[in-house]
């Protein structure tokens, strides 16, 4: 059991991030009817269930970030946020517990549409690496790749986070299953990324040792 503490964001369209009473190091997530829907704020997990089939979006996210984790690199791992588990909180909900991300001026790390740091781009080195090494190699699709969805833990180091958007909610499009039309997605992805923050698509560079690594 837990007890959650004071709020860090209500951005997300379905839950609330927290911070949880006596753990600095971790916070919680928590869904929450924040997304209009239909003239109203409807439970998320009613939603996940009629619309995307998914029974628990909790669950499904813990899934997800461990099916991911298995092909991740030990060298990538503190590349995406480590998850420890569904506990209960004691005002009566479930929460996703994971490690609270922290920059290097030790506040909470800001997403990529909040950073108003400049980059390295060691910082892009690495994101073309995961896209390459981790979702290509293996067509596997994150699809929640986004900048609100990365966070900055130093200009040099990206965080992914949100591990909630999966083929599932795509359950119509059958030929996101096909691993050709994952990778193409993913790279769509990243791309919108790049675009959104001004910078060159990293994508179209052949080899990795063309983006350079400096301080
Ligand atoms: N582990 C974390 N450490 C620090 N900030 C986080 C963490 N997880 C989420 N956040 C912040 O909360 C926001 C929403 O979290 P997210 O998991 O993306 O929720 P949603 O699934 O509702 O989009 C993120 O954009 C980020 O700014
Ligand atoms: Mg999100």
């Amino acid at each position: 059991m837990i007890t959650l503490h004071s709020e860090i964001s209500t951005i997300g369209g379905w839950s609330t991030i927290y911070r949880i009473k006596g753990n600095p190091t971790r916070c919680a997530k928590v869904l929450a009817p924040h997304r209009a829907y239909r003239n109203g704020f409807p439970d998320p997990a009613m939603i996940a269930r009629k619309k995307y089939g998914i029974k628990d979006m909790l669950k499904y996210e813990l899934d997800n970030h461990r099916k991911i984790l298995a092909k991740v690199p030990q060298k990538m791992r503190n590349n995406f946020v480590t998850i420890h588990g569904i506990k209960n909180t004691s005002s009566g909900d479930r929460a996703l517990v994971m490690d609270l991300v922290t920059d290097d001026t030790g506040k909470i790390a800001k997403n990529l549409d909040a950073n108003t740091r400049p980059l390295n781009p060691g910082f892009f080195l690495t994101l073309e690496r995961i896209r390459r090494e981790v979702f290509l190699r293996h067509s596997l699709d994150h699809f929640g790749i986004a900048c609100r969805n990365i966070l900055v833990r130093t200009p040099k180091s990206p965080v992914i986070i949100d591990f909630q958007n999966t083929r599932i909610r795509y359950r119509g499009q059958f030929w996101l299953r096909i691993p050709y039309f994952v990778r193409q997605k993913v790279t769509r992805k990243f791309q919108r990324v790049y675009n959104d923050l001004g910078v060159p698509d990293f994508t179209k560079v052949k080899s990795l040792q063309k983006i350079p690594n400096r301080d």
